[in-house]
């Protein structure tokens, strides 16, 4: 199960709500997160930098009513040493390997690289699916400003070091290691002589080197990518769209739904997280309370109060009228969609994800309902 979503939405934390969902339903369930927050993890009693997997103490989970055989297991991915694992596979030798691992400019892409992190998560995912200790697997995609990133991660990685400019720069390449200016044009002789008294001398030789090592590797890089694409593509593999009422991340969710389709593969639910509630705001009971609270003589106090009021009714409005453009996506595809209020703090401890996960469980509305309570 993938949660996808542009930034901030609160993917990770509907991963870990779903995750705690399926293990009360006595699910074996691993979750796969990519920034987990320190506070939640802390309060599943996890290390936070552990790149390993770990079992959340069944005490922890039986307090929020997760049965006996329902197991929740934590692994962040870290995507250099998923790179490093994959370097590790398709390297046809060890000193093959190793020259790739120790090369200053692997560091970069393994960590820095447009598309890495994104496919390394897809990476783990593809690895673990077959996973015999586990019922269920959810990733938490990476914090991606645009939710289409993560399905042409793949592509993007692939072609960042298989594109033409990259193959013209390995053509410079003499089978000795050294850059050499004849098998070129000599317009690119001169640019590459340009560049290499700005980059330093060596340089140059380091990245086309590293190129003509990955290209060696990279047979099996290709058709790895396109497995990996391909498997997130399976039957077996669900697609949690997760938005918030803001009118931006519901565009995007509708262009991942549409994206989806294109691809002939669909969503299968719809979280609107960090949704304002609706009510009437009631100036009499502001003042009332205030009076109550032993306010009665801040005139001005009572007046914020009731302006914050109206503010915040209007905000809940707001965001039905916002929703209203999802309906027609959510009946068109027929899938529930479940709406999560926004919590008065961050959600970190796992009261108040449990709490989601009810939410997540219990509250499905079915497709074209409205939001309105
Ligand atoms: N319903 C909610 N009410 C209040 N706070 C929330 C709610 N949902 C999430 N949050 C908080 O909002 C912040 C962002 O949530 P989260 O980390 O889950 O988003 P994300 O989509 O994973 O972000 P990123 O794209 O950066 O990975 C967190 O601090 C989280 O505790
Ligand atoms: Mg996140």
């Amino acid at each position: 199960m993938l949660c996808v979503g542009c930034g901030g939405v609160g993917k990770t934390t509907t991963s870990a709500a779903l995750a705690l969902a399926a293990a009360r339903q006595g699910k074996r369930v691993l979750c796969l997160t990519i920034d987990p927050a320190r506070r939640l993890a802390q309060s599943l009693g996890l290390e936070w930098a552990s790149t390993e997997a770990r079992v959340v103490e069944p005490s922890l989970l039986a307090r929020v009513g997760v049965p006996a055989e329902g197991t929740l297991t934590i692994m962040r991915v870290d995507t250099k040493t998923t790179f490093d694992s994959l370097v590790n596979q398709l390297a046809p030798d060890a000193e093959r390997r190793d020259r790739i691992l120790n090369n200053v400019l692997y560091r970069y892409i393994s960590t820095s690289l447009a598309g890495t992190q994104e496919y390394m998560a897809m990476e783990k995912l593809y690895e673990l699916r077959g996973d015999a200790r586990y019922d269920l697997i959810i990733l938490d995609t990476p914090p991606t400003a645009n939710a289409l990133d993560f399905l042409d991660a793949p592509e993007r990685l692939v072609g960042a070091i298989d594109s033409p400019a990259i193959r013209w720069f390995v053509q410079a390449l003499e089978s000795s290691g050294r850059l050499s200016f004849n098998l070129v044009a000599k317009s690119t002789a001169v640019l590459l002589k340009g560049l290499s008294r700005v980059t330093g001398s060596g340089f140059l030789e380091q990245v086309a080197g590293f190129i003509k090592e990955i290209n060696a590797v990279f047979g099996g890089w290709r058709q790895r990518a396109d497995a990996v694409a391909a498997a997130l593509r399976g039957p077996d593999v669900a697609y949690v769209l997760v938005t918030t009422p803001d009118p931006l991340a519901i565009r995007e969710v509708i262009f991942f739904a549409e994206r989806l389709r294109s691809e002939r593969m669909r969503p299968d639910a719809f979280v609107v997280n960090r949704v304002n509630p609706k009510f009437t705001p009631d100036d009499d009971r502001v003042a009332t309370e205030l009076a109550a609270a032993g306010f009665a003589n801040d005139p001005e106090l009572v007046d914020k109060c009731k302006e914050a009021l109206r503010d915040a009714a209007k905000n809940g409005r707001m965001d039905r009228i916002h929703l209203m453009s999802l309906e027609p996506t959510i009946e068109d595809f027929g899938v529930g969609m479940v709406a999560i209020p926004t919590f008065a703090s961050d959600v970190y401890d796992l009261e108040a994800l449990s709490e989601i996960s009810t939410m997540l469980l219990g509250e499905q509305l079915p497709a074209g309902a409205s939001l309105a309570p």
